[in-house]
């Protein structure tokens, strides 16, 4: 079976969809460590100078170009799954099953999927969009000079008490589509084992669902406080 037939089938875009989401996992935690430096009491030199390396550095621009089609082919993916799922079962359940196959986070994937995807969206514009394409305020510290004041244009975005509500709504999405997402990958590269179970349930719903969404979320809500 060639490549491209095999991810035709429902295993091989379950396989791509798994990948994809384990990928994005590693990438929230290298970016909520980045922007915890957002909330340094230094006028921005932390978070400035990182955002300047990782927006200077040839192999981190060649990854981030990688991170954005990889977003895609998860979102465009999964959609197709849930398209093909939905075409399997054409008339629908009187009673929906209760059981583990349809629990309520599983039919809540794609809402929450889409709501992340509209964050994203909005996000990058406010952020990645100004910092690569806007004319932003540039700012010098000791050795390091003339970089972007990225910081400045985040501490003015959350400013707005409208833009604070979005993005915690976005991080519930977060934690939602992380506790099922990060489940449901385990179980496609046959990870669920009686022996692992129980750390791959604490790293799924304490860590990716609960401490990375509640400590992303902090960040909008710290800046606006620090801020009236
Ligand atoms: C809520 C707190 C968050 C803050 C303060 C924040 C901040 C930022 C900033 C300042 C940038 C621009 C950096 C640059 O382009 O150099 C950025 C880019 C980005 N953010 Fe966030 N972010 C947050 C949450 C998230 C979440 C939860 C996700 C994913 C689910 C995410 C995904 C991205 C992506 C994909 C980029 C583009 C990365 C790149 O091109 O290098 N962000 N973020």
């Amino acid at each position: 079976m060639k490549w491209s037939q095999f991810f035709n089938t429902t295993i091989g875009k379950k396989l791509l969809v798994g990948a994809t989401g384990l990928f994005l996992c590693s990438f929230v935690i290298v970016h909520l460590a980045g922007n915890l430096s957002l909330l340094k009491d230094d006028g921005g030199e932390a978070f400035n100078t990182y955002a300047a390396f990782m927006g200077h550095n040839g192999f981190i621009q060649f990854l981030a170009w990688g991170l954005k089609i990889v977003i895609l082919l998860h979102a465009i993916v999964a959609i197709q799954l849930t398209i093909r799922n939905q075409k399997a079962r054409p008339v629908k359940y009187a009673v929906r099953p209760g059981n583990k196959t349809s629990s309520w986070f599983s039919r809540q994937m794609a809402i929450m999927g889409s709501i992340l995807f509209i964050f994203l969206v909005i996000h990058l514009q406010n952020f990645w969009w100004a910092m690569h394409y806007g004319d932003i305020g540039k700012v010098s510290y000791g050795a390091v000079t003339e970089v972007g004041n990225l910081y400045e244009v985040v501490y003015f975005a959350f400013q707005q008490p409208w833009l604070v509500i979005l993005y915690v709504i976005g991080m519930i999405a977060l934690s939602f589509h992380l506790i099922h997402g990060f489940k449901s990958a385990c179980q496609t590269f046959g990870l669920n084992h009686k022996k692992y179970n129980g750390i791959l349930h604490f790293i799924g719903v304490w860590f990716f669902g609960i401490l990375i969404p509640v400590a992303f979320a902090a960040i909008p809500v710290i800046i606006y406080f620090k801020q009236i």
